[in-house]
């Protein structure tokens, strides 16, 4: 690797998503990542070299066979100047170049000769993605070490819905810089079990009551104790995220079955971590059939949901480290200095939700961690990073 670590290749193929890649470069730079951009020719279609040049501050590359590009920095040199070479958005034509190890232009030919670690964010239809060639091709680059990271789930720019969106620019950053500073093993040998998301919870066979977690602060927490080598169970509730591979998930609905999951594995566990955005109350009855439309008004008769972090503090034997999450509009301190006795947690990472762009559904946050009678302030950053910050304190708690 170099003496920076974060040279990274990015290779851009010809989709739709090439948009973000403008962006994508720029989330790089600002984590001090040296950028060099390589294009096909259809990429070009999509986005032009000359705002790749002006985001990276770098010429971009596109030909095999240009003299002035090869005298500048030639092709091999290229491949070998690279920590990581990251191929985003990689078409299915990409993908299957690259199973078939044809190399008939720049980025083809850079991907043979590059001894650096490959990873690849595929994004096309979701129909083309589910294909068996594509899904072929897909687990022969799996089985060479390349890194395949997504494609996310949702509404596509062809308008169809499914599998094939190129993750975001900040989720490929975070993978990114996770390839290139492999992070210390705080937390091999440990389990972690972390809630995440919203619960349902049923009215009648068609209706419920949720709220808005995306569950993203959750599966950032997840992938983060990955990381640091943990062996994860994630209990999610629904949300429309992709969980990181090589976790333990086990999906539930309503706060019942969370708590039914929490309280099976948290025994197990070194550390439990309580993300979910858990419905206080539910149903007294859930009516078996459709609930028909009645008067001007109705009432709801609601009971409430078992506690299930405080629960978990609550076990006497193998009682993990319990870590609860506090969302706040006000006196945040206040508030979850009292969730953090109330409940018997060892550590409270609280949160002003009150602040636009952070906390629900946003992709970046702010917390600050209270334990014992310290605390911690965490400023902005990517649920990634805060993430990785977190699981590092709690790590930092053990033994
Ligand atoms: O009381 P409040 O919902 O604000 O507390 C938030 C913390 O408690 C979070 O860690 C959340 O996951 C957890 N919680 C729980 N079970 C509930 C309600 C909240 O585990 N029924």
């Amino acid at each position: 690797m170099s003496q920076t670590h974060k040279r990274i290749l990015l290779g851009i193929s010809g989709g739709i998503a090439a948009y973000k890649c403008a962006e994508l470069v720029r989330r790089l730079k600002d984590q001090a990542c040296e950028v060099r951009v390589v294009m096909t020719e259809s990429a070009k279609q999509f986005i032009t070299p000359l705002t790749m040049q002006a985001v990276s501050g770098e010429p971009v590359a596109d030909s095999l066979l240009d003299p002035a590009a090869e005298a500048a920095m030639g092709h091999i040199e290229l491949a070998k100047w690279a920590d990581l070479v990251l191929v985003a958005p990689a078409s299915s034509n990409i993908i299957a170049k690259m199973a078939a190890g044809i190399a008939d232009d720049l980025l083809t030919t850079l991907l043979l000769a590059t001894p650096a670690k490959v990873a690849i964010a595929p994004a096309m239809n979701q129909q083309m993605y589910a294909h068996p060639a594509t899904q072929a091709n897909l687990s022969t680059l799996a089985n060479r070490e390349v890194a395949i990271w997504g494609p996310g789930q949702g509404e596509q720019a062809c308008g169809d819905v499914g599998k094939g969106r190129m993750l975001e620019p900040h989720e490929l950053v975070a993978l990114a810089l996770g390839e290139l500073t492999p992070e210390a093993p705080l937390l091999a040998g440990k389990t972690v079990t972390i809630t995440a998301g919203p619960t349902r919870e049923a009215l009648d066979p068609v209706r419920y009551i949720s709220n808005h977690s995306s569950g993203k602060m959750g599966y950032a927490l997840a992938e983060a104790a990955l990381a640091l080598g943990a062996h994860v169970h994630l209990i999610s509730g629904p949300v429309a995220l992709t969980p990181p591979p090589d976790c333990d998930v086990h999906m539930v609905s309503s706060a019942l079955d969370m708590h039914q999951a929490a309280m099976k594995l948290a025994p197990n566990s070194d550390v439990f971590i309580g993300c979910a955005a858990v419905a206080d109350y539910r149903a007294a009855d859930i009516a078996e059939q459709k609930i028909k439309k009645q008067g001007d008004e109705m009432t709801l008769t609601l009971v409430k949901n078992p506690d299930i972090i405080a629960d978990v503090a609550a076990l006497t034997a193998q009682r993990p480290y319990t870590v609860g999450f506090a969302a706040e509009t006000q006196d945040v301190a206040q508030y979850a200095q009292g969730k953090l006795k109330n409940k018997g947690l060892d550590m409270i990472c609280a949160n002003d939700v009150s602040q636009a762009g952070i906390g629900f559904n946003a992709n970046d946050n702010a917390l600050t961690l209270f334990w014992d009678k310290e605390q911690q302030s965490l400023p902005l950053a990517s649920k990634s990073e805060l993430a990785l910050t977190v699981v590092k304190a709690i790590a930092g708690k053990l033994n």
